[in-house]
Order: C-alpha cells, then structure tokens, then sequence
C-alpha cells in the first residue's frame, strides 16, 4: 500500500511517500522543510511564525513528495497526519490540509500521536533490515564512559537481520517527551516512567541558551561535548537527579539550574572556549547516565526482547553509543535499536510508518470509519497516547 504521511507539529513541515509491499518498507520520498533560521532569532519556537511557514510550505512540500516518489494522488491508499501533541497552531495546518485531500482525493484519513511516529521510526529501518548504523565517531578519552572505554564502542557490531521482538521498552527522548513506554505488542503502550519538568530536549535548549550556544541547543551543546578532549581543568561536577529514586521517573530541570548558578558565579568563564566545552560534555554526560541507567534498571524488572530509543535527542551519538554499549553489557539476549539519523529528528516518513500499523490493526468497520474521519478528526495540543 502507499501512504502519505504529513507532519507539521512544530518546526518542520514534512511529507513522505511509504511503500509497503509484504512487510517490506520502503521510504520513496521524505521531504522536510527546516524553519531553523527562521526561528533562531527568537531563541526558540515562536507558534504563529511556525504556523504562517507550515501554511506557505506545506502544498509545495506534499508536491515534492509525491513528484519524487513517482506517484499520483489516485495512487495513494492512505493519509497519515500528525494530530497531537504539539502547538496547536502549527498542528492545525497539518490536520486541516489532510481532511481537505482527504475529502478531495477519497483517501482514508488517520490521526497519529507524534511520538508513536518517533517510536514507529525504528520500524522503518526494521523492515528493510537495516539497523543499528552505527558511525565511526570516536569519543574523546577525556570523556569516560562507566566501565567502558573506546576500545569496547569499535566492538559494538552493526546489527544485520535483526529481529524486533515484543516486548519492547522504548526510551522515548524528545524536546517535548521524556518517557520509558512498554509495549507489549503493537500500538499498546504502557507509561512506566516519565519526567517529572522538564524533558531532556528542552534541558538541552535551555542550557545551551545560558551558554549563549544559539538554537536549536542540543546540537550544539552535543558537538562542544564530543569534540572536546582537553584536561578538564574545571573540575565541574553536575548532579545525576533521580539516578538511585525507586521508580521511572526522571527530572532534568535541576541539572539545568545547576548549569545556571555555575555560570552566574563566573560568567567570565562563559567567554572561555574550554570552559564551555567542559560543561557541555558533563551536561552530556550527566543527563545520558540517568537515561542509560534508568533504562536498564526498567529492563532487569520488565525483561523486554528490545530496547528502542526513539525522539529528536535519538539522533545524541553519546546516548546512542552508550544505550546500546549498556545493553550489551548488561543484558543477556536483549536487542538494542536506534533509529537511522535520517528518521530520528522530526519527519513525515515515521508518521507514515505508524499510520500503516494502525491501518493494519483496524478492523473492517474502523477501516470503513477511517475514510470518512476528514469530518471527525480532531487535533489536540495535549493529545494522549
Ligand atoms: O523530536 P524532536 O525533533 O522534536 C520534538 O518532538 O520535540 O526533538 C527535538 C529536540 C530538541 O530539543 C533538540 O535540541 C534535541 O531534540 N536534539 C538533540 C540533538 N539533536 C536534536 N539533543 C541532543 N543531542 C543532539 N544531537
Ligand atoms: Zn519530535
């Protein structure tokens, strides 16, 4: 089948055209149009500017998708939007241009929650059995990794022919998100852990904002910490929240004051270069052992086949090298899988993915529903999964 997957939650307006013949996927087009520069002036997301460049972009970008995909309005089978949760106004854009082709064109309409789409981007590299890429990046010696070392990350194997197997425990890392889901099979989700503030993202872009390091943050705090290897002469020590509390939960808002008053005492330091390096890769550091240990204390009680990592911090190497270094290390016959770099930022390719999923679940009578949903669909800033 062939669908359409639209996606305009924030700050990227997307659409990507997925075949799916017998459970093999493949990804014909994925067009993202990036409103980075447009935003970066304000230090952050503003949602009317958001909404008025989804609203100029959106046709052109659809256009581009199915011009490069080959295909025709008559060829599709399926729409898939994102409708919820995200800014309402930027949302609004996606949700009311696929009712209307919906209507228009007689396809079947579906609503996925944005993060089942980042869960379901894993998928798609799943299925064409092409996973676990893992790049040649090295890690500075400076930066330690717990019972590890440089020479441990050569061994990790790039996985061919995996098997993504139920359950699944997806760590979900996002600029809205921060959640451990269990999925005891397809499009069931149980939350077992979540952050208490803020989520791992946005303690990323906030800390990257008192570094004056610009937007979007986690790139940028991301690529001062990997690239340093110089001594780390200001023996900065954040705190690791959370990382012995007796459940799932998280809390990043803390590590982010932390980076505050570290600087508020010297803010000279924030004019040294090696300064913000070393509190970029501690921020980096700290946040990813809450994350790695967290995780794997959830997979000795929930014993999961797979672990997933999923969300626009997926796209972290630090985290992604250490989750799957933590599995291995610590979990005998679990299977640790990230989402290729393509699909693990905001895209329209995973949105499709999910759609086909809970297209393949629904029963006649849903299926029936489905193609008149342009009249129902409803978009929600706050949508649960
Ligand atoms: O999933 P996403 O694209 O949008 C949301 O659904 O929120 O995630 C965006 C978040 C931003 O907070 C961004 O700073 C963060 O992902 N991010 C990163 C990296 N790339 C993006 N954080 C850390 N390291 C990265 N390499
Ligand atoms: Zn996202």
């Amino acid at each position: 089948m062939i669908i359409l997957g639209l996606e305009t939650s924030c700050d990227e307006t997307a659409a990507s055209i997925l075949e799916v013949e017998n459970e093999r996927v493949k990804v014909l087009s994925s067009i993202i149009s990036s409103q980075i520069e447009l935003h970066a002036k304000w230090g952050g997301v503003v949602p009317n500017l958001a909404a008025r460049e989804h609203l100029k972009n959106i046709l052109p970008v659809i256009e581009t998708a199915l011009k490069k995909a080959k295909k025709k309005p008559t060829d599709l089978d399926l729409i898939a939007v994102t409708n919820g949760p995200g800014l309402i106004p930027a949302l609004l854009i996606g949700t009311t241009t696929a009712k209307t082709l919906s209507y228009l064109w007689r396809v079947p309409l579906i609503g996925i929650h944005h993060i089942e789409g980042h869960i379901y981007a894993n998928f798609i590299s799943h299925t064409r059995n092409k996973v676990c890429a893992i790049s040649n990046f090295q890690f500075p010696i400076s930066n330690k990794i717990p019972n590890s070392n440089t020479q441990n990350l050569k061994q990790i194997k790039r996985c061919k022919n995996f098997k993504l197997e139920f359950p699944i425990l997806c760590l979900v890392v996002s600029g809205g998100h921060t959640q451990l889901v269990l999925m005891k099979k397809h499009l069931d989700y149980e939350i077992i852990g979540e952050t208490v503030d803020d989520a791992v993202g946005e303690a990323y872009d906030k800390v990257a904002r008192i570094l004056n390091l610009g937007y979007p943050g986690g790139p940028a705090v991301a690529k001062l910490a990997d690239s340093y290897a110089g001594e780390r002469k200001f023996k900065i020590t954040l705190p690791r929240p959370m990382l012995k509390s007796a459940n799932f939960n998280f809390s990043f808002s803390g590590l982010k004051t932390a980076v505050l008053y570290a600087t508020k005492k010297n803010p000279e330091n924030l004019k040294n270069a090696d300064y913000l390096s070393e509190m970029c890769q501690e921020f980096q550091t700290a946040v990813t052992d809450v994350l790695v240990a967290k995780t794997i204390c959830a997979a000795k009680k929930y014993a999961p086949k797979t672990i997933l990592l999923a969300g626009g911090v997926s796209a972290n190497v630090y985290l992604r090298k250490r989750l799957e270094l933590s599995v291995k290390e610590n979990l005998e016959n679990t299977a640790c899988l990230v989402p290729e770099l393509v699909y693990s930022m905001d895209n329209a390719a995973m949105i499709a993915m999910a759609g086909y999923y809970r297209w393949k679940n629904a029963s006649n009578e849903d299926k029936k529903s489905l193609g008149k949903s342009w009249e129902s669909l409803e978009t929600s800033a706050s949508l649960r999964m």
